[in-house]
């Protein structure tokens, strides 16, 4: 297992796209063809880790051994944890896909009518293993990442994933490991084995309180109240805050919008209103049925005046809003409209171990076969760096330059 300390950034608020001011200040979307200019990132690492792999020969070293050797130590330093792509964007966020299978079939990410019962999903050996997603979770931290979300398909129908957490957790450099869900599983017991496993939060999907609605979305008749005891079992855990997850469709649930508002102001649980958007090739995606997010903002406030309020941490998805009487805080996305390409710091392993540096990526890059062949953890962190180093994926600022037709992974796939 690799071990790191954190290291300190100091060059964020000062880095154009990338940290404190450019996530209220999102470039809109301009098609325009050309990345933003940056200067180099300055970083200072505060590095003191007793341990660190070295990327010439893959070894496992202690820092006390390294004292007094120079050629050691220049590998030491090829390592240091913080690496940055084409476009100086650090890499921190590690979204983990654990099944591609899913109980919902959510009409803006796996339409039934093509996602039907003859669908092939992997068969369980495509599937990474939990010491698998563990290992190469250990080379991310190593290189950057602080948070792990698992996702899906639904991660909860990956059996034992509690077994999985326990590991992730342990893993040093890791500080946030949260969970995207629709909830359908999510009982207060297991509630409670995510929580002592080492989950730290938890997302759940709800497009409307409305069960005619909610039902018309995720194509499966599932309630709104069993989503909402999830919501409530997530919370009774401590698996907090909780955030919600509502896809907005022009014409679907647009009317939701107030009552999800109205319904989680004052409880803690904070709501993101999300743009739909068209991730895949599946579901049919059309410009008019997006309401942006300036749109949802301005609803909500004329009902509750909302003010922004700053990221709690750089290269967050959503813009953060509170209600002027302090009765919480609700988030919109806004990857249609105002595209936040230029702060995105995300990875995306897919449950058969493809690495996606983008949420519209076409084919990723196969870790499995790597990790199956032999590969020791010098060589995995090679390619994981190359990769990275040069990433220039900003698929939502050019979103109207890719071609119509181009090949895209389904979100189910990679997770959200
Ligand atoms: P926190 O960990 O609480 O910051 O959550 P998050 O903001 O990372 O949230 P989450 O993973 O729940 O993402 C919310 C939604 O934002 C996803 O379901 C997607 O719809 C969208 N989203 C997340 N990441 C990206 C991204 O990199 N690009 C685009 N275009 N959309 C994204
Ligand atoms: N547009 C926006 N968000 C989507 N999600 C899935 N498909 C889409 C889409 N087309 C997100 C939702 C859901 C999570 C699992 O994936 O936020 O909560
Ligand atoms: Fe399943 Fe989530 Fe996709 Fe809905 S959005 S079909 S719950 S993976
Ligand atoms: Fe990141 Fe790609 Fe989403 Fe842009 S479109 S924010 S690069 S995942």
């Amino acid at each position: 297992m690799i071990r790191r300390a954190p290291d300190t950034i100091t060059a964020d608020a000062r880095k154009p796209g990338y940290g404190g001011k450019i996530a209220r200040h999102r470039q809109s979307h301009t098609f325009d063809t050309k990345p933003t200019a940056r200067p180099p990132m300055v970083l200072t690492l505060t590095d003191t880790s007793p341990y660190d792999i070295c990327v010439r020969n893959g070894t496992q070293r202690n820092e006390r051994d390294l004292s007094g050797l120079s050629d050691q130590r220049s590998c030491y330093r090829e390592v240091r944890p913080m690496i940055t792509d084409a476009f100086d964007r650090p890499l921190r966020d590690l979204r983990v896909s654990v099944t591609d299978r899913c109980n919902f079939r959510c009409t803006y990410c796996m339409p039934r009518d093509v996602f039907g019962a003859d669908h092939p999903f992997l068969p369980r050996e495509a599937l990474l293993t939990f010491e698998e997603i563990t290992r190469l979770a250990s080379l991310f931290a190593a290189l950057g990442v602080r948070k792990i979300r698992l996702t899906g398909g639904e991660p909860l129908l990956r059996t034992n994933l509690e077994r999985l957490i326990e590991s992730l957790s342990e893993i040093p450099g890791i500080e946030d490991i949260a969970l995207t869900t629709n909830g359908s599983l999510l009982s207060a017991q297991m509630a409670h084995r995510l929580k002592t496993a080492g989950l730290r939060r938890v997302t759940v999907s709800l497009d409307s309180l409305d069960d005619q609605v909610f039902q018309s979305m995720n194509d499966v008749s599932f309630p709104v109240h069993r989503v909402l005891d999830a919501i409530q079992a997530a919370a009774s855990a401590g698996l907090a805050p909780v955030k919600i997850n509502m896809v907005v469709k022009r014409g679907v649930n647009e009317d939701s919008i107030i009552p999800m508002a109205r319904y989680f102001r004052g409880t803690g649980h904070i709501v993101r209103f999300i743009e739909f958007m068209d991730v895949g090739t599946a579901n049919g995606w059309r410009l008019d049925e997006v309401v942006s997010a300036a749109e949802m903002v301005s609803v909500i406030s004329r009902e509750w005046p909302l003010s922004p309020i700053p990221p709690e941490r750089p290269g967050e998805v959503a813009a953060r809003y509170r209600y002027a009487d302090n009765l919480g805080e609700i988030g919109v996305i806004s990857a249609v409209t105002h595209a936040f390409c230029d702060s995105c710091n995300r990875a995306r392993l897919s449950s058969e171990g493809k690495l996606f540096t983008c949420l519209f990526g076409s084919e990723g890059f196969d870790l499995r076969r790597r990790l199956r062949d032999g590969a020791n953890d010098g060589e995995l962190l090679q390619v994981l760096s190359g990769i990275w180093s040069k990433r220039r994926d900003r698929y939502s600022e050019l979103r109207s330059q890719a071609g119509k037709n181009s090949k895209k992974v389904e979100m189910f796939h990679i997770g959200g």
